[in-house]
C-alpha cells in the first residue's frame, strides 16, 4: 500500500472510530464498523489526544480550549522553537484547567494535560516530532511564517488540523498550503483555521440574511483593524529569557511580529480577520485586484522591523464591487476592529463585540441578530471536535487561504504603490522565505550597521518575481 492510501484509511477509520464510539455513548447498537475501529483505537476510548505546536499566547489559549470541549480531551505532545516558551506554555495550561476543575466546569471534567518528558519537544525540528508523537489531533500555532510547512507535513502524517490563521505570509506559501489542503481533502483529514468569527451565530445569522438577499447587491464593504500596537521582543528580553544573546535568526524568530517572512505584516497577522468578513460577505469571492498606500510614521525604530504600521487598501471584486480597508497600530487615534456592509437595500453593522450584527434597510426598517455572543475562540474548538467526534466533514483551509492571499494582495498593493492582479499576484508574488531553517543560519532580511532593516518603498519596492 502507498503512503497516501495507508494514510487515507488512517484518516477515514479515525472518523469512523469516532463516530461509532460517539453513537455508542448515545446508546446505540456497536456495529462491525466500531468492532474494527475500536480495536484500533486503544481498546475504544474516545480519547481525542491533541499536540501543540507553538506554545505562546494563541497556541496555550487554543489548546486550554480544545482541552474544555466535550469528552475525552488528552494534551498529549508540545513543540516550541525554544525551550522557555514551551515550559511557560505548558505551566498556564496546567493551571487554567486546574482553575477549571477547582471551579467545577464540567468541560473539564475530562481534560488531561499529560505531555511527559519524552513528548516534549523544542527547536525549528520540533514540530515534525509532535506530529510524529501519536495525536490525533495537532494545534498549529506558530508564527505563520512556518505554517505551511508545518501544514504540509500534518496532512501528510494524516492528522487532523486546527492551524491558525494566517496560513502563509506569502503567495509562494498560500500556494503551497492549498495544495497540501487539496491532500487533505483527498485523506478526509478535518482542516479548521483560526478565523473565529466564522463560528459566531451573529455573523453566521447575518451573513445568512445578506446572501438571502436582505440587502440586494452589495455595492461596497468597509473593513477595519485600527488598534493601538501590540508586544516588541528586543535582543535584551532574549538574552533575559534565554540566557544568552540571540543569533540574528533567534533575534527575528523572537519578535516574529516586525518581520514579512515571520508575519507578513499586521494587513496580514490582524487585518486578515476583517478582510475574511469582506469576502465572507461577497459571497466567499477573492478581489481581483488591489491598489493601496501605506507607511510607517509612529512605530519607527529598529526593533520593529520591517513592517508597516498602517495600510490603506481599495480592493476590487469581479463584478466592481469594493472594499476599503483599513488597518493601523498607532497609539492615540480613533480606533475601530468592525466590517460593514452596503447594498442597494440597506446596510449591515458587525463585529465580534457590542455590535454583533445590525442591520438598517432604505425603507427605515432595522434587524438585530438574536445570535448570543459567544466566546468565538472557544466555539470554533467546540464546532471541530463535535464534528470530529460525528465523523463529518470539515475543512475551512479553502477560505483559510483565500482570505490570507487577500491580506497578501493588499500588503503588495501598499508595499509597491501599484495596483496588483489577483491571479498574477497568486502566481507570481515574492518569495520571503530564508534559504535554510536555522537558528544560526541567515535570515532573508539582514539589518544594516546601525541595526536598522530595509523598510518598503512605495513605487520603488519590487512585490512581483521579474
Ligand atoms: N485567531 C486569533 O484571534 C489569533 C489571536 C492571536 C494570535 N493568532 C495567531 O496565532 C499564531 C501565534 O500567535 P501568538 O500570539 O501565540 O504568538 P506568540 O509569539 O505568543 O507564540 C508563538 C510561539 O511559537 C513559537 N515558535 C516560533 N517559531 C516556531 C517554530 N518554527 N516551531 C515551533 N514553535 C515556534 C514561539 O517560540 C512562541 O512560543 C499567529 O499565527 C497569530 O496570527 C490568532
Amino acid at each position: 500500500m502507498s503512503e497516501t492510501s495507508s494514510q487515507q484509511s488512517e484518516g477515514a477509520s479515525r472518523r469512523t472510530f469516532l463516530k461509532t464510539t460517539s453513537a455508542l455513548v448515545g446508546g446505540a447498537v456497536l456495529g462491525a464498523n466500531a468492532t474494527v475501529a475500536r480495536s484500533a483505537h486503544g481498546g475504544g476510548s474516545d480519547e481525542i489526544k491533541v499536540a501543540l505546536i507553538g506554545c505562546g499566547g494563541r497556541g496555550t489559549g487554543a489548546a486550554t480550549q480544545a482541552l474544555a470541549t466535550k469528552g475525552k480531551v488528552t494534551l498529549w505532545a508540545a513543540a516550541d522553537a525554544f525551550e522557555s516558551n514551551l515550559k511557560a506554555g505548558l505551566n498556564s495550561i496546567k493551571e487554567q484547567v486546574k482553575r477549571g476543575k477547582h471551579e467545577n466546569d464540567p468541560l473539564f471534567n475530562d481534560s488531561t494535560v499529560s505531555v511527559t518528558p519524552e513528548r516534549q519537544f523544542v527547536g525549528l525540528d520540533a514540530y515534525q516530532k509532535a506530529i510524529d508523537s501519536g495525536a490525533d489531533v495537532v494545534i498549529l500555532a506558530t508564527p505563520p511564517g512556518f505554517r505551511p510547512i508545518h501544514f504540509e507535513a500534518a496532512v501528510k502524517a494524516g492528522r487532523q488540523i486546527f492551524a491558525e490563521k494566517p496560513i502563509a505570509v506569502d503567495a509562494p506559501g498560500v500556494r503551497r498550503f492549498m495544495a497540501a489542503n487539496e491532500e487533505a481533502k483527498r485523506k478526509d483529514l478535518m482542516v479548521a483555521i483560526g478565523l473565529q468569527r466564522r463560528h459566531d451565530a451573529r455573523y453566521i445569522e447575518s451573513m445568512k440574511k445578506i446572501h438571502d438577499g436582505a440587502l440586494g447587491d452589495i455595492m461596497f464593504t468597509r473593513v477595519y483593524w485600527n488598534s493601538g500596537g501590540l508586544w516588541v521582543r528586543t535582543h535584551a528580553d532574549f538574552a533575559a529569557a534565554h540566557g544568552h544573546k540571540p543569533t540574528e535568526m533567534e533575534y527575528q524568530i523572537n519578535n516574529w511580529y516586525y518581520f514579512n517572512w515571520l508575519c507578513g505584516d499586521h494587513i496580514n497577522e490582524q487585518h486578515i480577520h476583517n478582510l475574511d468578513i469582506g469576502n465572507w460577505i461577497k459571497g466567499d469571492k477573492h478581489p481581483v485586484e488591489a491598489q493601496g498606500m501605506g507607511g510607517r510614521q509612529v512605530r519607527t525604530g529598529k526593533e520593529y522591523g520591517q513592517i508597516f504600521d498602517h495600510h490603506f487598501v481599495e480592493y476590487t471584486y469581479e463584478d466592481g464591487s469594493k472594499m476599503y480597508s483599513q488597518c493601523r497600530h498607532q497609539d492615540g487615534c480613533v480606533g475601530e476592529c468592525r466590517e460593514h456592509a452596503h447594498g442597494t437595500k440597506g446596510t449591515l453593522d458587525i463585529d465580534d463585540g457590542a455590535i454583533g450584527g445590525e442591520m438598517k434597510f432604505a425603507d427605515g426598517k432595522k434587524w438585530r441578530s438574536k445570535g448570543k455572543k459567544v466566546d468565538n475562540h472557544h466555539q470554533e474548538h467546540h464546532d471541530l471536535f463535535a464534528a470530529l467526534r460525528d465523523g463529518r466533514t470539515y475543512n475551512e483551509g479553502d477560505y483559510g487561504a483565500q482570505s490570507t492571499m487577500t491580506a497578501i494582495l493588499g500588503r503588495m498593493a501598499t508595499y509597491s504603490g501599484k495596483i496588483i492582479k489577483w491571479d498574477e499576484a497568486l502566481k507570481m508574488g515574492i518569495d520571503l522565505s530564508p534559504a535554510s531553517y536555522d537558528f544560526a543560519g541567515t535570515p532573508p532580511v539582514l539589518p544594516d550597521k546601525d541595526g536598522a532593516y530595509p523598510i518598503p518603498i512605495p513605487g520603488k519596492t519590487e512585490v512581483i518575481k521579474s
